[in-house]
């Protein structure tokens, strides 16, 4: 197993390194071959190299079975223009590695309930809602304009869909929700958006591969209400590319920590590009106090998704349920009575209980 390492910034290398840990633990454990190569995104290459992503750090990941991501950003490059901050990385790698689904898991756990904003009626029984978002089109990647016309200062990006775009992520929606609850969920804006329409015209043709899936469709402004006052009638959901940026922030916090939420990025074949949802929390960073869970279960994402293995995956997010029901908390989720660990701490323990 090839896995390239790219550890950004912020807290990106504390908690990289306890997945690191992690997986090296998983190689022993299950006695395969393990390889990693370190390469740099984000302000971490900006500053060796001027810009967040090289053609040197994409080689590599091309080269490698899969990729794990730390996190990007930070107040230092701010103020780059846009092309060359940190974030731009992340666009270039999702586009140049053809990483078009993007599975966020919003998984409530029983220990955790107390920490969602919601109310604890709403989450009878956890909470488990997969997010699958289009990563590689639209707005993101559209047309886009900033100049004077006419003397008047105008700017605007296009929101632009193919149909074999739309058909390949819901392709990966419906497999993923015939293995779940069997309820895919559209989420779009297709009483004003045309490319909503195309949207809802594709996954409706894609619906009669898959008869045993229940599909409906939600414009994004009500989706967005449902998922705070009747989140359990999510199973998987699918969307484009800003709509899902924005639901899954939504979707994360009432699973009550965004330090806990992994992510996968999916290519066609078996490659993927794992990483934690939550960002590079610049003010927090060097203190070993940060949450490596989210790190962690994406390295179970990792094993399940890139190399189908099953039991592994759900072995390290058995050892995190367990970590958690034992008391052990980072300070992101500490509540009184519980022990607070530090991030090498939490490592070491999911490691112990795996
Ligand atoms: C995310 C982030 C990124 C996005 C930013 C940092 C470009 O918000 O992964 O959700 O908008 O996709
Ligand atoms: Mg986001």
């Amino acid at each position: 197993m090839n896995i390239t390492i790219l550890k950004g910034d912020g807290i990106g290398p504390e908690v990289m390194d306890q997945g690191i840990k992690v997986l090296e633990k998983i190689s022993e454990l299950y006695a395969f071959p393990l390889n990693f190569n370190y390469g740099f995104i984000g302000g971490d290459s900006i500053d060796r190299f001027g810009v967040p992503l090289t053609d040197d750090t994409i080689e590599m990941c091309r080269k490698s079975d899969s990729v794990l991501l730390g996190a990007v950003g930070g107040e230092k490059w701010n103020q780059l223009p846009k092309e060359i901050r940190p974030e731009a990385g992340l666009l270039k790698i999702r586009k140049e590695l053809n990483l078009f689904a993007n599975l966020r898991p919003a998984i409530l756990f029983n220990q955790l309930k107390d920490a969602s904003p919601l109310k604890n009626s709403l989450l009878e029984d956890g909470l488990d809602i997969m997010i699958v978002r289009e990563l590689t089109g639209g707005i993101y990647f559209g047309e886009q304009f900033h100049d004077v016309i006419d003397g008047v200062e105008t700017a605007w990006d296009t929101m632009k869909y193919m149909d074999y775009e739309i058909e390949r992520i819901a392709r990966v929606a419906f497999e993923i929700a015939q293995k779940r609850n069997k309820k895919l969920t559209l989420v779009d804006k297709a009483n004003v958006l045309e490319n909503s329409r195309l949207w809802r015209k594709i996954v409706e043709k894609v619906s009669n591969d898959y008869k045993n899936v229940e599909l409906n469709y939600l414009y994004v402004d009500n989706a967005s209400m449902q998922l705070v006052c009747n989140p359990k009638q999510f199973d998987v959901i699918v969307t484009g590319n800003m709509f899902g940026d924005i639901i899954s922030d939504e979707a994360s916090v009432i699973t009550g920590s965004i330090g806990m939420l992994p992510s996968a990025s999916l290519s066609d074949d078996k490659f993927g590009l794992y990483e934690p949802i939550h960002g590079s929390a610049p003010d927090i960073a060097g203190q070993n106090i940060a949450n490596p869970l989210a790190t962690i279960m994406s390295v179970a994402m990792m094993l399940k998704y890139s190399f189908d293995m099953n039991e592994a995956f759900d072995r390290i997010n058995a050892a995190v349920e367990k970590v958690l029901e034992n008391g052990y908390r980072t300070k992101d989720i500490y509540e009184e009575g519980k022990t607070l660990l530090s991030t090498t701490e939490m490592g070491e323990k999911v490691i112990q209980y795996l």
